[in-house]
């Protein structure tokens, strides 16, 4: 079960920061922010209070503001696309390939094409690495000829994405079901000091300069109150700890999924040499579209992101064929309460023997794959 209780190391770390007086911007942020830099090889890290922070923080460090346009998979976690909105900017939707659930290097030229037909400018692209899957370098090397600042949203995919130059920042999530699971947090990593800067001065009201012996209380740009607490960098500094473990696990239940799955139901395609942390385990299979799912559907975090109320002026009047193919045609395995790295083999048995009686019999009974309907 997750998260964790009696866990002596995170207990240990949050009594440490209760008794050091300090529980915002203090050691234990500066001490996470160095590891993980160190981690990802990454020259800059400044952590923040949330992914969708970090998202927000590293679009407007690249200087996204009003009326910007910005690239961002029409199926993701809402939390890829507010940060855009919230900037005054527009998103521009691209489609996801239903095999992997992930932007291509041809839909992100389709939606380029779409944004000059448009008259939109593009400033920045979103790339996602959704449910765990890092995204092909090739759409990187598309967007490299472009004017255009990347950011990589690492959240679902944390110690697997490749940090380096192939996009301009990348961003972690430390929420409690993310492979760096530290409660809630984030993190913009870059090796670009101007972005780091501009994170940093965006999380604490847009001040600078930010030491807090010297504070001026003036606020020269944009920004927030973003801070991450000691709280959540001391816990998420434990995960760090964890992390390559925890994706080695994962990897291994997701394998070993896939093997028993093979013939049952169709199986997450991973592109020759790509990584693949699991974060979901998602499949298509026989009745997956059955209406006895239609109630379930009815929660969004299912749907694409693009058809979400909030985001319908930016549609354009686009359908995003591939989106819409994810949501009415598979399904997760295991959920929140129950990231693969946690899941035991005893545990992948049962949903494995639950699909299969959902093949055999047909009606949706037994495995509640979205594991929230379920004990499992
Ligand atoms: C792909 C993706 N982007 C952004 C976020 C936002 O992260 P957070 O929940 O830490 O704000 C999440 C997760 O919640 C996510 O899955």
């Amino acid at each position: 079960m997750w998260p964790p209780s009696n866990d002596a190391e995170v207990e240990a770390a949050l009594l440490r920061v209760a008794n050091s007086n300090q529980w915002v911007e203090g050691p234990e942020t500066e001490a996470l922010e160095a590891e993980l830099a160190d981690y990802s090889g990454a020259k800059h890290t400044a952590a923040v209070a949330n992914g969708t922070m970090a998202i927000q923080a590293a679009l407007a460090g690249f200087g996204i503001g009003r009326n910007s346009g910005v690239l961002v998979p029409a199926y993701t976690f809402t939390g890829s696309v507010l940060p855009i909105v919230n900037l005054g900017a527009n998103p521009i939707f691209v489609d996801v390939d239903p095999d992997t659930f992930n932007v291509t290097r041809t839909s992100v030229a389709q939606a380029l094409r779409f944004a000059e037909q448009f008259g939109f400018e593009v400033s920045a692209a979103v790339i996602v690495d959704l449910f765990g899957l890092v995204v092909d370098d090739d759409v990187f090397e598309l967007l490299a000829d472009e004017p255009i600042a990347v950011l990589e949203d690492a959240c679902q995919a944390v110690g697997a994405a490749k940090v380096g130059n192939r996009a301009d920042a990348t961003v972690y999530s430390f929420n409690h079901t993310k492979p760096l699971a530290g409660g809630e947090g984030g993190a913009v990593v870059t090796d670009n000091p101007d972005i780091d800067l501009a994170v940093r001065r965006w999380r604490r009201f847009g001040e600078y300069p930010f030491d807090t012996a010297g504070r001026t209380y003036e606020t020269v740009g944009t920004g927030t109150n973003a801070k991450i607490s000691e709280f959540a960098a001391a816990a998420t500094r434990v995960a760090l700890t964890r992390l390559d473990d925890h994706n080695a696990h994962a990897r291994r239940a997701g394998a070993y999924l896939s093997e028993r799955l093979d013939g049952l139901v169709s199986t997450p395609k991973i592109p020759e040499g790509a990584d693949h942390v699991f974060h979901k385990y998602r499949v298509y299979g026989k009745g997956f579209d059955d209406p006895a799912l239609a109630a379930p559907r009815t929660r969004w975090v299912e749907r694409p992101v693009a058809y979400h109320s909030m985001f319908d002026a930016y549609r354009y009047g686009n359908e995003y064929i591939g989106a819409l193919a994810v949501a009415n045609h598979s399904w997760c395995l295991g959920s929140e309460p129950y990231p693969l790295w946690t899941v035991t083999d005893e545990v992948l048995d049962l949903w494995i023997s639950d699909v299969a009686a959902y093949h055999n019999t047909g009606p949706w009974y037994g495995f509640a794959p979205n594991g929230m309907e379920t004990n499992r």
